[in-house]
């Protein structure tokens, strides 16, 4: 799976600066010159020219059928002598050692060979496509015996007489890899919006990125300005979110950057944690390296550059040295669907740790001041999916517990500002609606709810917003369009 490094602390610092950086002058001047310029972008307009997603290079077409015959020599393998062709699907080893079934996107020179190769596997969620070397592929002969099938995981404890995997584990981990219908069996319309964006989207070619002290593999395509689209790795501050092609220009930068927290204003604080809203129109910059960022790890995204109609809520943790970005929501100073949130993202090195619930809870706090239902835009991505459900569950139980009585969805979303469709969306999976009499009809019991709230799926948020430390109030009221609906 996707990985994490933690580079030494003392390591940002310590570095002395190369002289090919130059001073910051030089570097500037470097920016403005031209295609050699190895530096920081500090120019919303830069964005701006060169939004245009580039075809692949002809010597790298993935149309062209056989890509690669010419890279086997030498080895003894005689599977690596079959060639390597673009859409075909053949077996690759994963990090687990496994063999999977998997289809070649693309290739690239590589680092220690001649070529690597961009695989997805077959099922799983395209932020597991990766760079593979040759040896790491093979033909998909005796099937049975080398692949582990997508299910592996599963499969292999059915017959290591481990657990049974129940539905809602298969569910969860279906969710998980975004096991999605195959584009033949969506509508037309949505088949070919869905291939139009495979298309467009499938060559991820920035692979990792440096972010304060950490080294991140990337999940997805993001259109970084072309002269930074094709690196391996890009470097990025952790304050401005700048971001640079080369380590040098990086470390110069850190030494340079007057910022140790985000932009805007600070709205909320409670130990480590602060939250600060970013208008789009006040820091056009920020707000547009935040959105080339999070769609590294966003599959489904469509705003990188026009930012002016959003407010970015963005998450920092505080430290000794600064205040450095952990997450954000992104929110439409105006939605017409009452769309609280438009995009949300934790970055991976800090996911898992109950953050992403806290920024859910955190864009419900902000509706409630606003007095208007809410609800995040659809579609969920998987991990949303997840993480929404889990608060949605957690906070319509803990209405339900102690409640005696007959209470409606709309009464339910008023008190809780979560929307109608997902209250009900919510209870379905929850199991509590029934049909009865040829209608849906919401079946809640005080057993059933305390046997939830029991089971070790639900968990209360690790942090939990503080509502005495929210220093905010809405700009103006805002309509409510699904208020009731
Ligand atoms: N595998 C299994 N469960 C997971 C995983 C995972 N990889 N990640 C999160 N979860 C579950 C957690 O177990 C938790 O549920 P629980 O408390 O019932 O156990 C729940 O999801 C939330 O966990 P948090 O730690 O609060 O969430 P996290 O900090 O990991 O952030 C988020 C969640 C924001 C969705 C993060 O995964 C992310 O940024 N993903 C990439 C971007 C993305 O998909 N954003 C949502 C797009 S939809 C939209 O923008 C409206
Ligand atoms: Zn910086």
């Amino acid at each position: 799976m996707d990985s994490v490094k933690k580079v030494d602390e003392g390591n940002e610092n310590t570095q002395p600066h190369d002289e090919a950086s130059g001073d910051r002058s030089s570097i500037q001047d470097d920016e403005k010159s031209d295609e050699s310029n190895d530096g920081v972008n500090t120019d919303p307009a830069l964005h701006e020219r060169n939004i245009t997603i580039e075809e692949p290079p002809s010597s790298t077409d993935v149309s062209s059928e056989v890509i690669d015959i010419s890279d086997t020599d030498g080895e003894d393998d005689v599977d690596n002598f079959i060639p390597v062709a673009a859409g075909i699907q053949y077996l690759v080893k994963r990090a687990d050692n496994n063999w999977y079934p998997a289809t070649v996107i693309h290739r690239r020179p590589g680092d220690t060979e001649l070529f690597e190769y961009l695989v997805h596997y077959e099922n799983f969620n395209r932020r597991l496509d990766e760079w593979v070397t040759r040896d790491r592929i093979r033909r998909e002969t005796s099937l049975e015996e080398q692949t582990i099938p997508c299910f592996g995981e599963y499969t292999a404890r059915f017959s290591s007489g481990l657990p049974r995997v129940t539905r809602s584990r298969q569910r969860k981990h279906d969710e998980i890899n975004h096991v999605q219908k195959a584009i033949e069996e969506m509508d037309p319309t949505t088949a070919a919006i869905e291939r139009e964006h495979e298309a467009v989207t499938k060559i991820k070619y920035i692979d990792k990125i440096q972010i304060g002290n950490y080294e991140v593999d990337t999940w997805y395509f993001s259109p970084y300005p072309e002269m930074y689209a094709r690196v391996k790795k890009l470097w990025i501050c952790q304050y401005c979110l700048l971001y640079m092609k080369y380590e040098n220009t990086y470390r110069h930068h850190l030494g340079d950057c007057k910022h140790v927290h985000p932009p805007g204003k600070e709205i909320y604080r409670k130990g480590a944690i602060s939250m600060w809203e970013i208008d789009g129109v006040h820091h056009k910059l920020f707000c547009q390296n935040l959105c080339l960022l999070s769609k590294l790890f966003l599959d489904h995204k469509a705003v990188y550059f026009d930012v002016e109609p959003f407010l970015f809520y963005v998450m920092s943790e505080t430290s000794r040295d600064g205040s450095r970005l952990v997450g954000y929501f992104s929110k439409e100073k105006k939605s017409l669907d009452g769309n609280n949130v438009a995009c949300i993202l934790i970055l991976p090195q800090f996911q898992r740790k109950g953050f992403g619930k806290f920024l859910i809870s955190f864009s419900y706090e902000l509706s409630k001041l606003e007095n208007a239902i809410g609800s995040p835009e659809k579609p969920l991505s998987d991990l949303g999916k997840l993480s929404y459900r889990s608060y949605w569950s957690w906070v319509l139980l803990d209405v339900l517990r102690d409640f005696r009585g007959t209470i409606s969805i709309k009464e339910l979303s008023d008190k809780t500002f979560i929307a109608q469709t997902d209250i009900v969306s919510t209870l379905q999976a929850l199991n509590m609606v029934k049909y009865w009499r040829g209608q849906q009809t919401i079946c809640v019991t005080p057993k059933l709810v305390q046997q939830y709230l029991k089971d070790s799926e639900l968990k209360v948020p690790k942090i939990i917003v503080d509502p005495l430390h929210l220093k905010w109030a809405p700009r103006k009221k805002l309509p409510n369009p699904i208020k009731n609906k």
